[in-house]
């Protein structure tokens, strides 16, 4: 007998990824379609990397445009499209200058290396990182983190740097000095469970570097461009990292990331210092800006933002209703978590066999990544089905 894709898939890769059991075969706007033909509402957002859903015709059309000039030329060239792609990002962010790359873990690579040549230029020489983190797979990125699981076996890390405990201010306080570097931080972190920074560490934070100097790094790949109804995540603490970095939705779906910096480091790099083949390729720099033009010019953003507060809203009354299983709401726009206060996963199966796509992440957090264009109606469904699911589990 023929093999399924599964036992294909499982003969063929390492096994790093346990894949869900349906295979899908199409996308469009907020559902994605199996080969079986059954229709999903889509909260998974591919990872947050489908901020406009699936199929959006500007973000089709600009790649068509630009595969029909050319798909790649190498960095020795300037190219338009990454030009018209950093003139938006920087515009829209007020940075001062930026370095595309192809992945979320590249850019935190390339910001650690900017960091940390501005702490060389500067007599500066420790790193942190926060408790619960999650920056990448890549080594440098993996110093970064802090979480067991995506850490372990993979020592020894990068020396300098250390972790520091989330939202503990009198450890950040005893801890810097003027030989750090900078703290890199998710002020809402995403695979950690959407947990947020308090408004009190992240004002000591920026007391804390006017006082020392140091940098402070905002990974922005699950949290930017809109998703929490603001450019980035840190907006809503009112704190002004000094580099940010980027990627997940900035592409339309093709790989594409990039670190921004301010003045402070803008100058840091130099001739050859830095670069990469594949980063900024001209196809995902076009679907970026038809990707950024939705999101900042046609409303997306504030949109995001509404979806958020309504489903916050009937998440809330989830919790009042069943307080012994939902204990804690939590984030912003498209970017949600409800904390359980059992295992996610037989939920998120349940809500699957129901036809609406979501994730689980650290055991018990349920996790809610939709694309921005989502319908209140949708959420809606979404959420009714929830209620019966828990329902269900409270008798
Ligand atoms: C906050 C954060 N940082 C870094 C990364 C790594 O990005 P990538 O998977 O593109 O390397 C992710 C990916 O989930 C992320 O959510």
């Amino acid at each position: 007998m023929a093999q399924t894709i599964f036992e294909k898939e499982d003969k063929l890769f390492f096994r790093t990824y346990k894949r869900l059991p349906i295979e899908i075969v199409k996308g469009e706007g907020c559902y994605l379609y199996d080969r079986e033909g059954k229709r999903y509402i889509d909260f998974f957002g591919g990872l947050a990397v489908n901020a406009l859903g699936y199929g959006h015709p500007r973000v089709k059309q600009a790649i068509q445009e630009q595969v029909d000039k050319y798909v790649h030329l190498s960095n020795f060239f300037v190219q338009e499209p990454q030009v018209n792609l950093a003139e938006k990002i920087l515009s829209a962010s007020g940075y001062q200058k930026l370095f595309f790359t192809n992945s979320g873990t590249e850019a935190i690579e390339g910001a650690l290396k900017l960091a940390r040549k501005w702490g060389k230029n500067n007599g500066k020489t420790h790193l942190f990182g926060l408790s619960n983190s999650f920056h990448g797979r890549t080594m440098g990125a993996l110093s970064l983190t802090e979480r067991a699981k995506y850490r372990d076996g993979y020592e020894p890390f990068l020396p300098n740097v250390s972790h520091l405990s989330y939202n503990d201010v009198g450890e950040l306080r005893k801890n810097v000095n003027e030989q750090t570097i900078g703290i890199i931080l998710e002020f809402i972190q995403g695979e950690g469970g959407i947990f947020v920074v308090s408004p009190e560490y992240a004002a000591e934070l920026s007391e804390l570097r006017t006082k020392y100097g140091f940098l402070i790094i905002a990974d922005e790949i699950q949290s930017g461009l809109g998703r929490t109804g603001k450019f980035f995540g840190f907006e809503h603490f009112g704190v002004r990292p000094d580099i940010v970095v980027i990627a997940k939705p900035i592409g339309g779906g093709l790989p594409l990331g990039a670190l921004l910096g301010n003045e402070r480091v803008a100058d840091v790099f130099s001739y050859g210092v830095h670069g990469t083949t594949f980063g900024g390729n001209p196809v995902a720099c076009a679907a970026g800006l038809a990707v950024l033009e939705e999101i900042i010019d046609h409303g997306l953003m504030a949109q995001a933002g509404l979806v958020g507060d309504h489903l916050k809203s009937l998440f809330f009354k989830l919790q009042e209703k069943h307080r012994a299983l939902v204990k804690e709401v939590r984030g912003f726009g498209c970017m949600l978590g409800v904390e359980l206060t059992r295992e996610g996963q037989p939920v998120v199966d349940e809500l699957q066999r129901r036809g609406y796509l979501v994730n689980c992440t650290n055991v018990n957090v349920l996790r809610f990544l939709p694309p921005f264009t989502i319908g209140l109606d949708q959420c809606d469904q979404m959420v009714n089905e929830l209620a019966s699911i828990l329902q269900s589990l409270q008798q």
